[in-house]
Formats: C-alpha cells, sequence, structure tokens
C-alpha cells in the first residue's frame, strides 16, 4: 500500500541557507509524527513544501500515491492536505465562526455534511463555541492558535500539519490540546506536528523525527530519539527539549 504522505529527495536552499539537503520521508495513513529540531532547522519549511506554500528546488512530494508537486496550496487542501501557521493569520475582520466556514468551504469534499456543520463542529472541538461571534482580530494568543486548529480541521484533512499550537500553553491547556489532536487521529486523520513542547509531541506521536543541518538525524519511537546522543548533542547547552516541560 502506498504511503499517505512521501517526501523523496526534498532539496531546498534560501540564498546561500540549505535548508533542506535531499529530505526523504513516508508518513503512513493513520500515524502520527513529531518533529523537532532546533530554531531555523527547516521546519516550517517543510510543511509549506507539503502544503505548496514553498517550491522545493529538487524532489517530489507525493500524496496517497500521486504526485502533487504542481498543485497550488488550494488544490492541496481539497485533496486532503491541511495546515496550520506558526503565526497565526486569521481573516481579522470576520468573526471566529466565519473564519471557520471559510475553510469548511474551501476545503476537501464533506461527504455530505454541509459546510456550516462542519465549521461548527471544529469550533466544538477546539473549544470555541462561546466566542464564535466574536471577531478573530480581537482574540489573544491562545485563542488564535485553537482557531488555527479549527480552520485547518474545517477543511476536512487526510493529513494534518500542526505547526507549533502548543507554543505559549500552560500545562493544563497542553494537556487538552493533546485530547484534541488524539480525538482528530482516533477519526483516521494523519497528523505531523512540529513542535518544542515535547511532553505534547511524547503523548500524542508514535514516531519522533529530529530536523538539523538540512535533514533527519534521528527517528524512531519519541523516548528514544529525545535520549539519543545526535538529538541530545544538537540541543546541547539550551533547554529547549527538556523532556518534562512544561507538564
Ligand atoms: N521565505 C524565506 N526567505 C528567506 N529565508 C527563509 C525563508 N523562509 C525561511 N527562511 C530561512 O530558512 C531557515 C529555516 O526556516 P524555518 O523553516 O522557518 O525553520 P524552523 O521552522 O525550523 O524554525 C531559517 O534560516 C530562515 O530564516
Ligand atoms: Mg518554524
Amino acid at each position: 500500500m502506498a504511503a499517505l504522505l512521501e517526501l523523496a529527495h526534498i532539496s531546498k536552499r534560501f540564498g546561500g541557507v540549505v535548508v533542506a539537503d535531499g529530505i526523504s520521508l513516508s508518513v503512513d495513513a493513520g500515524s502520527a509524527v513529531g518533529i523537532v529540531g532546533p530554531n531555523g532547522a527547516g521546519k516550517t519549511t517543510l510543511f509549506g513544501v507539503i502544503s505548496g506554500d514553498v517550491r522545493p528546488d529538487g524532489g517530489n512530494v507525493l500524496f496517497e500515491g500521486a504526485r502533487i508537486n504542481r498543485l497550488d496550496p488550494g488544490a492541496r487542501c481539497r485533496l486532503g492536505i491541511g495546515r496550520t501557521y506558526q503565526v497565526p493569520k486569521p481573516f481579522e475582520r470576520m468573526n471566529v465562526f466565519e473564519n471557520v466556514l471559510v475553510a469548511a468551504q474551501q476545503g476537501g469534499r464533506q461527504r455530505g455534511v454541509p459546510s456550516h456543520e462542519r465549521a461548527i463542529s471544529s469550533l466544538e472541538r477546539c473549544g470555541l463555541m462561546d466566542r464564535a461571534n466574536r471577531n478573530a482580530g480581537s482574540l489573544g494568543l491562545l485563542d488564535r492558535k485553537r482557531l488555527e486548529l479549527a480552520r485547518a480541521l474545517a477543511t476536512g484533512p487526510r493529513l494534518l500539519l500542526l505547526d507549533e499550537v502548543a507554543g505559549g500553553l500552560t500545562a493544563p491547556e497542553v494537556r487538552d490540546l493533546v485530547e484534541v489532536v488524539r480525538s482528530i487521529r482516533a477519526d483516521g486523520t494523519s497528523v505531523i506536528w512540529i513542535e518544542h513542547v515535547v511532553r505534547a509531541l511524547v503523548d500524542a506521536v508514535e514516531r519522533l523525527l529530529c530536523l538539523s543541518g538540512g535533514d533527519f538525524i534521528a527517528d524512531g519511537a519519541p523516548r528514544e530519539v529525545l535520549e539519543s546522543p545526535a538529538v541530545r548533542e544538537v540541543y546541547l547547552g539550551t533547554d529547549d527539549l527538556a523532556i518534562e516541560g512544561t507538564a
């Protein structure tokens, strides 16, 4: 069976900075994968390559076995690739419900579920129903992160890309978020989650990768990856990757 997502020999540089140096990755349907790596390692860029926001210099992106290199982000979204952005970008002058409704309308086939119902269930899932009528521009960071997730979810993704959605959250909030992600997975949606809050990843994914120097330097069970000498060396002298984290 073909992998849900396959990256084959992806390369990308910005000027003299090589952010992807022949990256290959295969993600199975139904799985949840975490990605860690130092700031500037190229994690967000890699999401851009998958979602179509960033054009790689070389390599192929396959979704359900088909090459999607030439598809724009909207087409990839309709195929079932949903993503959040590290810096939330809601439509500031629309309310929360309208933001999520637009996502539901623009997303993949809804299998008979009307857009507004999909929007409401995404809001419920992300704990935003009581703010549905608020202007998105008036939301604080935490609610903006929730809205980011609700919008991605409303597109009906088969693959959900989460870019640092737990940053700045308290420990109980992180636990709530992990539960939301688990419930999304239980519905059969695959997840790739970039996160510095390692506690969240350990609880939510079964496979962890570490990106550094343009390629993955570790790939395996989360705790083994976090304890591996290669990963420890990358984080040496920083407290970015404390496994007990904020929990
Ligand atoms: N559009 C861009 N133009 C120039 N440089 C970029 C661009 N996007 C990212 N970079 C650079 O590429 C590197 C990787 O960035 P990024 O993918 O955001 O890393 P991460 O998400 O791992 O922190 C950084 O050095 C960043 O400054
Ligand atoms: Mg990033």
